[in-house]
């Protein structure tokens, strides 16, 4: 028989400590809190082999989060796999900046979109349409607004559906497979022959060759590179999106559009061009994330 405190004391030194507990906890079904608190636990014998696989996984790199095939995002669980990234903190700010700003645009009794362009586990718009339908949006606001969210990824998709209905939201959001905006564009979608606020949400890939290559090896070797490695700097497939909002503003008159996509630091200079060649008289906002690094890039298009 094992203890938790055996396990700890054999993997002291070759595993994070609170990697250990989170899948010491996982594995048991217990909080990590009773994984602290009872370290004379006996585990018992038929879960000692898928535990000691769970750590090899671990020790080999895997992110915790696919081991568990969870992640808490802005209060939230989301279930995770190999198709999907794992959420990270700092595209919480993301969400929080869209939630403020989409919240004070001025909506009158207009429909209002807010469309998560490379859904991947479906967080961000999960997040914003659990905030919204239970924050203190007016019942007239909850029923003109819309939430839709597209992914190249077919898989990722099958797991974002799935987390919109973990967090009670799933009726709420339409799921669209294809290239960024192109499902709403395509005939098929009406939603842009009426008139209409918009608010996109964006956290594409946007890692250039070179910060690709220098990721740590965890990230390259576990996580889809269709989820992070984008051409021209990283911003290509901003480009291509920003391209795409063009031609929608064409197909109907928008009343107010705003955009909010992540960035890596070193791209704010780069994709400030990138947006003025594309809309000259768009308003650019950048924001810090709490490690004082440039993340959000906040553009008023009308
Ligand atoms: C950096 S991940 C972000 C996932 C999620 N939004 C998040 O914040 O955790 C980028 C996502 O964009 C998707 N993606 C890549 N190229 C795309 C494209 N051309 N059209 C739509 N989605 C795309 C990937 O499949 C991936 O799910």
């Amino acid at each position: 028989m094992s203890s938790i405190a055996d396990i700890q004391k054999k993997y002291a030194g070759k595993l994070d400590r609170l990697d250990l507990e989170l899948i010491l906890a996982h594995s048991l079904s217990k909080t990590r809190e009773f994984v602290l608190i009872h370290d004379d636990y006996e585990i018992p014998k038929f879960k000692i082999e898928n535990l000691k696989l769970k750590i090899s996984r671990r020790i080999k790199g895997e992110p915790i989060a696919y081991i568990t095939g969870h992640k808490e995002f802005y209060g939230l669980d989301f279930i995770v796999n190999a198709s999907t990234l794992v959420p990270r903190p700092e595209t919480e700010m993301l969400v929080e900046q869209a939630l403020n700003e989409t919240w004070s645009m001025d909506h009158g009794t207009k429909n209002t979109y807010i469309i998560d362009v490379g859904t991947g586990s479906g967080c961000i718009i999960t997040a914003i349409a659990n905030s919204m339908e239970h924050g203190a949006w007016s019942m007239e606001q909850k029923k003109t607004t819309q939430y839709y969210a597209t992914d190249i990824s077919k898989e990722a998709l099958k797991i974002a559906k799935k987390n919109a209905k973990l967090n009670g939201v799933e009726k709420k959001i339409k799921f669209l497979h294809g290239d960024l905006l192109a499902p709403l564009l395509s005939n098929s979608c009406s939603m842009f022959h009426t008139p209409c606020s918009m608010s996109i949400i964006a956290n594409l890939p946007y890692l250039s060759k070179e910060i690709y290559q220098s990721a740590p090896v965890d990230v390259k070797k576990f996580e889809p590179k269709t989820a992070l490695f984008s051409p021209e700097q990283g911003l290509a497939h901003y480009r291509k999106l920003l391209e795409q909002v063009k031609k929608s503003l064409v197909l109907c008159s928008m009343f107010h559009v705003l955009c909010f996509l992540e960035i890596s630091p070193e791209q704010k200079k780069l994709i400030t061009p990138v947006i003025k060649n594309i809309f000259p008289k768009a308003k650019i906002e950048f924001k810090k994330d709490l490690a004082g690094k440039w993340r959000v890039c906040g553009i008023e298009i009308c």
